[in-house]
């Protein structure tokens, strides 16, 4: 066991937000958080560098699996280094409709796979009620790395790995785009409108092959469960999701 001011900066570092006592016992031993990146060497673009990032033409990956690589060699954005592992994406590639959230959880940091908590149980349980499931849908986030804590990522970090889920859509060419929050629903729709307002109501997003496709901004399903109320708009919208991939 270890007692140090290194291991509780770490700690905050990476999100922890609760004191249980007055030192820092480590969970980790030693040599594991002498190894752990410490937050001077985090890298996240600055404000300018994240917008001419965001704005910067990347050379477009030929499949998913160099797309994957290529984030997996990002080192413009610091989440990568407190995250244990990058979230690339779930489900059907050749699927009709893919879902775009905001960032990985605990739970999909660990497993490495997106929705995977209890966010992503409520959104099966979504899909399963207009009988889709992850065999029919693709599904990803904006953001491939936790954010520390589960914090909002803040724009820098959203402009940053903006060109990577703009390549992602690219490539797996969905006929219908579901936006999960107000996160990815600001991130890939130029509208200042909340999702409040914008939720249920669909709006064109302009893939970089050109192609324009419908999307649907949605209640997020981790708002969702905080907020049970809003679950009855929630189910207009899946409906009229449904309505599309059915006509
Ligand atoms: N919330 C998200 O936005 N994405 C996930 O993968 C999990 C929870």
């Amino acid at each position: 066991m270890l007692s140090s001011p290194q291991a509780l900066a770490w700690y905050r570092h990476i999100g922890v937000s609760i004191c249980v006592a007055d030192t820092a016992s480590a969970l980790l031993p030693a040599q594991a958080i002498a190894a752990a990146p410490l937050p001077e060497k985090a890298v996240t673009a600055t404000a300018p560098e994240a917008k001419a990032l965001a704005a910067e033409p990347l050379a477009m990956p030929p499949s998913l699996a160099a797309l994957r690589d290529s984030i997996a060699a990002f080192d413009r954005c610091a989440l990568k280094q407190t995250a244990m592992n990058l979230v690339f994406a779930d489900g059907n590639p050749e699927a009709r409709l893919m879902l775009v959230g905001e960032a990985p959880g605990a739970d999909e940091d660990i497993k490495g796979v997106p929705f995977v908590g209890a966010a992503g149980q409520l959104l099966d349980k979504m899909l399963a009620a207009i009988q889709l499931d992850r065999t029919k849908v693709y599904i990803t986030n904006v953001l491939p790395w936790r954010p520390p804590g589960n914090r909002t990522p803040t724009d820098q970090e959203i402009a940053a790995c903006l060109p990577f889920v703009r390549q992602h859509i690219a490539l797996i060419k969905p006929a219908f785009l579901g936006l999960l929050g107000g996160v990815a629903t600001k991130a890939l729709l130029s509208e200042s409108t909340g999702i409040m307002k914008l939720r249920g109501t669909w709006r064109t997003y302009s893939c970089l092959s050109g192609a324009e496709i419908p999307v649907l901004p949605l209640f997020h399903p981790a708002f969702l469960l905080r907020s049970p109320l809003q679950k009855r708009a929630a189910w207009q919208d899946m409906l009229a999701l449904k309505e599309r991939l059915d006509a």
